[in-house]
Formats: structure tokens, C-alpha cells, sequence
């Protein structure tokens, strides 16, 4: 039997490799044979040799299990999963997996209404009808953290017809939700919870770490393995938990139905090489980097105008925890936007955020890197950039954002809106229609309008207001905001 130092399906992928069998199968670059040359030089022949299609003898097909399955089973055993589906399109299509599998059950759903855009795409995808609960704001950072127990158990009450409930957890700034209440008060009303944990997959690794939502109760966890764990782009999982709402092959129908059925061997065993370090050094190596992180959060306190987001956090509406591993610096004291900032340390020092928002800029530490070695590389960009900024220069970088109107109130499904009859009609027209697009004003990028919801004076004006001082805007056929696609309405 596999172990988790094992990992199988790469191991098979090596061994067919080696046996450079007659390829007369996809992909048309034959082992490399017939790729670009140059791609061939930059990528490695390696890559090219391993690349090989889904259905190949001895891997996933043959003597049960194949590697594929055991690899599959290993991981499951590493996140204290019942069952755990590699994706190859990213933690996105965990979302679409999880509300196609919550659509056999029934056709509402409570979510989170600053959800990830995959899960608004998952409510278009399933046709499920979304109540949508506001994540608490913080009013001085104005970012969103988690949806509380109370508020899930008040849209819960208020939609008798709900076959589940989605929430994120752990936020792009490292606010964690109190899941096991949340696990309790969605059980207590009969219905599974499904938690979006994209950027928690190192959670199960380290005790200093906030527990994982499997081991709290979730019911179908979606997990980014590529986000922190170290697995390459677009790798992710799906964990199914213990309890008994959910069935286990409803979701295996729901994997195959939003994947290519030609998964790329190569980013399959990306996840079981992940898992093997997470399972095996994941405890060593998250322990190096929280010990360096914490280094550089003093270091981060002392450049004038920084501070940093940590445990401190825990207990402020919607936090019930923080994840050391994420760095999310609080740049308000500069008196410059965390997207100058952000724009500065890029131009001037090549440094890149994942993330950067009017108060707030994230730097993403993956767990295995060395952190130590990256944070010196940061702080010397930040130094630069704080310590070269006059004050006239601040002064004028000084940004007044206004909060975005409330959103409006959602009369069709999403995707009644996004497939059903529309038309292209003037901005100035659009007051009182039903949107049949999202529309997310950056900054701050969190979605003002979704298909579905009827739309606003004060919304129209807010996202005008947001375009003319330089913002851009996200999901809308006209990024100028001139037209707008709006539901015809019968
Ligand atoms: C909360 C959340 N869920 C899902 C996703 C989608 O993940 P992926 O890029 O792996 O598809 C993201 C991506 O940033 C995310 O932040």
C-alpha cells in the first residue's frame, strides 16, 4: 500500500516515460518529437516525455487502484477528506463542481455575496437561486471578512427552501470564519456547508495554523493547492467531508461534467508531488516560514507609515481566526493607496503584490519558499519606496474613496439573467432594469452589481465616478460603462 512519502501516479508517469513506449495517442508533440524546438529548450524535454493523455494503461486505467486513483486516495488521507477529486482548472472549478452538486438537492442556495466570481459563474452554471449574505466590513480598513454564524442562520430562517450555504474561508487577507459554528448552524437546518477554503490548503499541516474547515465540519471544501502549497497553476482540489448530505457520486459526475477530458498529466502530478511535500514536510516547512513571517512583520511595523494585519484581527466581526502564513500590509499610515504603493514597488523595484486595495496589499508566501530571503527583498523595496516619497508627493497621492452603494435587490437568478432575453441599452437608460452582467468597479473589485439584481441611480453614478478618477471596471461587455446588457423583462 501507498504511503504519503509515495507518489504514485507521478511514479507512473516517470515509468512510462522511461519505457518510451510507441506513442501513437494525443498530444500531437510525441513526447517532445514534435513540439517547437525552442519550447522544447525552454520547458525541458522532460516535461514533454511526461505529458501524456487521460485513459493510459498502468495509470489511470488498468489493475484497481490505478496510480491515479491511489494517488487520489492519498490525498484524501492527507486532508482528512471522505474523497478528494484533483482539478485541473483551478479552485474556479471547485466552485462550479460544488453548486452543480448542491443543484441535485434543490434550486436555492445562501452564499456569500463578495463570493469568489467562479461561484457567481457556479449560480449562472446551476441555475441555483442565490440569498445572498453581506460578509461583515471592516470600517477602517474597508475590506470584507467572513460571513458569521448569525447571519447564515438568519438567511437560512429566511429561506426555508436552501439546500446549502457557501462561504470563503480563510479571505484573500487572511480573515478565517468561525466554520464549525457555521457547520453547526447549517446542519442544525438540515443543509450541507461548503467551504470556498481556496487559500487554506497549508491549514491541515501546521497546529499553529487555524484548523481546516474538513476537520470543523464543512461538507465540500475547495482548495487551491497551486495558491500556497506549491503545485503549478490551475491545480486544485475538492474535498468531500465526513457527513452524510452530500453523495459522493453526484460530485464525481459534477468533476467530470466542468473538466476536459484531456486533464494534463503534468498538473495531476503537480498535486501528488504537493501533496507528498505537504504530507510529509508541510509541518517543517510551514514552521520555517511562520518563523520568518513573523520576523518580518516587526520589520514591516518599524518603516514609518506600515503596519500589518495579524492575529490582533481574531475577534472583529466576521474574524474568528487569522492565518499567520498571509502577509497583508495596512499602508493607511503613508497616506498613499495600497495601488500606488503597489505601483511604485513595481516600477521602481520589480517587486510584485498578489493583491492591492485602497488600504491593504497582500504579499503571498508560498509554503515551501524561502521566506526569509524573499521578506529581505520586500523590505528593501518598501524601505526604498517609503523613504524616496516627500510629503507634497503624499499629500498628492492622498485619495479620498467613497463606500460603494448598497447592492440592489436580486429579482431573477443569475443565470435567468445572464441566458435569458436581453438587450444593449444606454448607462443612463439602465436605472430600474435588471442587470444581465456583473459589474465590478476596481477599486475596490468587489462585484456592485450581479446578473440578476436590479440596478441603481446611486450604483450607476458610484461606478461613473469610480471610471472617471482613473478605475477601471470588471465583468462589463463595455468597459467604459457607456452600454450595459440588461435583462428584457416579459
Ligand atoms: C476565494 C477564492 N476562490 C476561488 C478562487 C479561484 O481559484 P483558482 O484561481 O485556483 O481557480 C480564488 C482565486 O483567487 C479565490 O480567491
Amino acid at each position: 500500500m501507498a504511503g504519503q512519502s509515495d507518489t504514485p501516479y507521478l511514479d507512473a508517469l516517470r515509468a512510462y516515460a522511461a519505457r518510451d513506449p510507441g506513442r501513437f495517442h494525443v498530444p500531437g508533440h510525441k513526447g517532445g518529437a514534435g513540439a517547437d524546438p525552442g519550447l522544447v529548450e525552454d520547458f525541458g524535454e522532460r516535461v514533454f516525455r511526461l505529458d501524456i493523455p487521460a485513459l493510459t494503461y498502468g495509470i489511470d486505467v488498468g489493475d484497481e487502484p490505478t496510480p491515479f486513483v491511489a494517488a487520489q486516495r492519498l490525498a484524501a488521507e492527507a486532508w482528512g477528506a471522505r474523497r478528494t477529486w484533483w482539478l485541473v482548472n483551478g479552485a474556479s472549478q471547485g466552485n462550479h463542481v460544488a453548486l452543480l452538486t448542491l443543484g441535485h438537492l434543490g434550486d436555492c442556495v445562501v452564499t456569500q455575496r463578495n463570493a469568489h466570481s467562479s461561484t457567481i459563474d457556479a449560480l449562472i452554471v446551476s441555475g441555483l437561486r442565490p440569498t445572498f449574505v453581506s460578509p461583515e466590513l471592516d470600517p477602517e480598513l474597508h475590506i470584507a471578512h467572513c460571513m458569521t454564524p448569525e447571519a447564515l442562520d438568519r438567511a437560512l430562517e429566511e429561506t426555508p427552501d436552501a439546500v446549502g450555504a457557501t462561504v470563503v474561508s480563510p479571505t484573500y487577507f487572511g480573515a478565517v470564519a468561525d466554520v464549525a459554528a457555521l457547520a453547526e448552524v447549517a446542519h442544525r437546518h438540515g443543509v450541507p456547508l461548503v467551504v470556498d477554503e481556496a487559500w487554506g490548503a497549508h491549514l491541515a499541516f501546521h497546529e499553529q495554523l487555524p484548523a481546516q474547515a474538513l476537520s470543523l465540519g464543512a461538507d465540500l471544501v475547495i482548495s487551491s493547492i497551486h495558491k500556497v502549497v506549491g503545485s503549478l497553476t490551475q491545480s486544485a482540489m475538492i474535498h468531500l467531508g465526513h457527513g452524510g448530505l452530500i453523495e459522493e457520486p453526484v460530485v464525481d459526475r459534477c468533476v467530470t461534467l466542468v473538466e476536459s477530458t484531456s486533464p494534463s498529466a503534468i498538473l495531476n502530478a503537480s498535486l501528488d508531488a504537493a501533496r507528498r511535500m505537504a504530507a510529509t514536510r508541510g509541518r517543517e516547512l510551514v514552521g520555517e516560514t511562520l518563523a520568518a513571517l513573523e520576523g518580518t512583520r516587526g520589520a514591516i511595523r518599524e518603516i514609518p507609515g506600515l503596519d500589518v494585519l495579524d492575529e490582533r484581527l481574531a475577534g472583529a466581526p466576521g474574524v474568528f481566526d487569522y492565518d499567520p502564513l498571509r502577509l497583508a500590509i495596512d499602508v493607511r499610515g503613508t497616506r498613499m493607496s495600497g495601488y500606488e504603493l503597489a505601483r511604485r514597488l513595481r516600477e521602481e523595484h520589480d517587486v510584485l503584490m498578489e493583491l492591492a486595495g485602497e488600504n491593504v496589499m497582500v504579499a503571498v508566501y508560498g509554503m515551501g519558499e524561502d521566506a526569509t530571503a524573499a521578506s529581505e527583498r520586500l523590505l528593501a523595496a518598501l524601505r526604498g519606496v517609503i523613504e524616496s516619497t516627500s510629503e507634497a508627493e503624499r499629500d498628492a497621492a492622498a485619495v479620498q474613496f467613497t463606500a460603494p452603494p448598497p447592492w440592489g435587490e436580486l429579482v431573477m437568478t443569475p443565470r435567468e439573467a445572464f441566458l435569458g432575453p436581453q438587450e444593449v441599452v444606454a448607462a443612463r437608460d439602465a436605472v430600474g432594469r435588471v442587470a444581465a452582467e456583473s459589474l465590478a468597479a476596481y477599486p475596490p473589485g468587489i462585484p456592485n452589481v450581479l446578473p440578476g439584481e436590479r440596478l441603481t441611480t446611486e450604483t450607476l453614478d458610484y461606478i461613473e465616478q469610480t471610471i472617471a478618477h482613473g478605475g477601471s471596471l470588471r465583468g462589463a461587455s463595455d468597459r467604459e460603462l457607456r452600454t450595459l446588457r440588461v435583462a428584457v423583462e416579459s
